[in-house]
C-alpha cells in the first residue's frame, strides 16, 4: 500500500540547522553561557521554547517570563535575518532527486517539522508544491521526541504509522519516529543518530533502489 514519506525540514531538506545554531550561540554568548556544537545536538528538532530552556539550564540561568519572551523574539529575529535571502541553492545535496523519485512512484510526501518558520522556508526554496501534507510548529503542542508532529502528518494522508517513513537529522526526531513505530532514517552522523533504523550521511548516498526497498 501507499507509503507516507515524512521529511523533517531543518538539516534534512535545507541547510538551516547552521543558522539556528548561530542564532542560539549569539544569545548564549550574550547571557554568558557556554554553548558548543555538542550542546546544539540536543536542540535539533526541539521547539524554540524548549531550546531556550535547555540553554538556560546549561548556564544555570533563571529568568522571568518577560525576559524569556524577549530572548525568544531576539533569537528568531536573528534567525530570520539569516534566512531572509534564502533560495533553492540551500536545498541540501541529493534531496530534490529523491523527492521527485518518491513523487514519480506515486507515494505521499509530507513535512514534519518543529519549526514555526517552515512554510515560508518551503516557499523561499520553491518546493511547496511537492508536499501532500505539512505539519509544523504552528500545528502541534508536543515537541519531538513526542511523535505528535509525525502522527498528525500520517493521519492527514490517511496512512498508518507502520506505513510512514521519517527522515530526520535530530536525535529527538529519530526517537519520535521510533516511538510511533514508523521507519526511522537518520541523515547525518551515524554515531549521533545510532537509534535510527537506517542511516545516511546525506541524501546523495540514498539510491532509488533503497526507496524501492521501502515500498514492499
Ligand atoms: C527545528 C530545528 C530547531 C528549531 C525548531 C523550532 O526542529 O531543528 O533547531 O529550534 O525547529 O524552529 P523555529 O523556526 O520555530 O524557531
Ligand atoms: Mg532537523
Amino acid at each position: 500500500s501507499k507509503k507516507a514519506f515524512i521529511f523533517d525540514l531543518d538539516g534534512v531538506i535545507v541547510d538551516t540547522a547552521k543558522y539556528h545554531f548561530l542564532a542560539w550561540q549569539k544569545l548564549a554568548q550574550e547571557l554568558g553561557i557556554e554553548f558548543t556544537p555538542e550542546h546544539n545536538e540536543e536542540l535539533k528538532g526541539v521547539s524554540r521554547v524548549r531550546s531556550l530552556e535547555i540553554i538556560l539550564a546549561l548556564g544555570n540561568v533563571t529568568a522571568t517570563d518577560a525576559e524569556k519572551e524577549q530572548w525568544l523574539y531576539q533569537k528568531n529575529q536573528d534567525y530570520l535575518a539569516y534566512i531572509e535571502n534564502m533560495d533553492a541553492s540551500e536545498i541540501l545535496p541529493g534531496v530534490l532527486p529523491i523527492l521527485e523519485y518518491i513523487k514519480a512512484k506515486g507515494q505521499w510526501i509530507a513535512l514534519g517539522s518543529a519549526s514555526k518558520n517552515a512554510r515560508p522556508i518551503l516557499e523561499k526554496v520553491n518546493i511547496m508544491h511537492l508536499f501532500d501534507a505539512i505539519v509544523d510548529g504552528n500545528d502541534v503542542s508536543n515537541a519531538k521526541p513526542d511523535p505528535e508532529v509525525f502522527v498528525r502528518a500520517a493521519q492527514l494522508l490517511g496512512a498508518t504509522n507502520e506505513n510512514a517513513i521519517v527522515f530526520e537529522d535530530s536525535v529527538a526526531g529519530i526517537q519520535a519516529a521510533n516511538i510511533a513505530h514508523m521507519t526511522s532514517i537518520g541523515i547525518g552522523d551515524a554515531k549521533i543518530l545510532h537509534e535510527a533504523q537506517f542511516n545516511f550521511n546525506d541524501f546523495t548516498f540514498i539510491e532509488p533502489s533503497f526507496i524501492d526497498s521501502l515500498l514492499n
